[in-house]
């Protein structure tokens, strides 16, 4: 047990998918899974595990943000010794080749700070994901409906920013979406030989201001779950 997390040590899986929300955890499971358990919700946030192919795999809520995030990767790494950790959720388009429900493969995940900017200080960290996750997920999405774009993302600490000239900058650099998690998963997993990747879709459209509706989220969410148990079980 540790403080946010009550599962028993064998309750969760090397394979851990992390949604922002919890009810998208829930309803991961209950989709994707076979004998989905519930095996934490501490605070709320959901944790459930079942098999997947025959392979255990646990999908956990994140929390929204960069700290929420951290507690959650640090207590699954260092006390549940999960190995592999696929954020599946959604963020924002930033070029206008990237459309509403496409599906973004973050090679790398840029920021102005992350909860390890204490420990890296003058440090220019490139948090990257994991190679061989990266192209088994590139694999899976050849089969998908979805249009795929790999490249790099944004993870901002602010969702109601007040320095649009970040987002400009990134944007003139070829950033594909912004979103608020994945630089610092992308950081711990680096620290702790963990294998990670983030699987986003674009629910929302900083250029044009298009947003998908609650309804029509949920095609495009299944992809990028199936994508995300794909390349997870791929790599054996
Ligand atoms: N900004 C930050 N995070 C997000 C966004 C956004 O526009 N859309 C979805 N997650």
């Amino acid at each position: 047990m540790t403080p946010h997390i009550n599962a028993a040590k064998g309750d969760i899986a090397e394979i851990v998918l992390m949604p922002g929300d919890p009810y998208r955890a829930k309803w991961a499971a209950e989709n994707f899974l076979t004998k989905p358990r519930l095996i934490n919700q501490v605070r709320g946030m959901l944790g459930f595990t079942g098999l997947y192919k025959d392979t255990e795999i646990t999908v956990h809520g994140s929390g929204m943000g960069m700290p929420s995030l951290s507690i959650y990767v640090n207590e699954l790494i260092r006390e549940y010794d999960a190995k592999t950790l696929i954020r599946i959720g959604s963020c924002g388009g930033m070029q206008k080749h990237v459309k509403i429900r496409d599906i973004i493969l973050a090679q790398t995940a840029s920021s102005t700070q992350t909860p390890s900017s204490a420990i890296f200080r003058e440090l220019n960290f490139a948090p990257c994901a994991d190679f061989d996750l990266l192209s088994a997920a590139a694999e899976a999405s050849k089969k998908k409906k979805s249009k795929i774009h790999i490249g790099g993302i944004y993870s901002s600490d602010v969702f109601y920013d007040e320095r649009p000239d970040l987002n400009e900058q990134m944007v003139r650099h070829g950033i594909l979406g912004v979103e608020m998690e994945a630089a610092e998963l992308y950081n711990l997993a680096a620290r702790h030989g963990c294998k990670a990747l983030a699987v986003l879709t674009v629910s929302d459209h900083l250029q044009t201001g298009e947003a998908l509706s609650p309804e029509d989220r949920q095609n495009s969410f299944g992809d990028m779950v199936e994508i995300a148990l794909e390349a997870a079980t791929a790599l054996g």
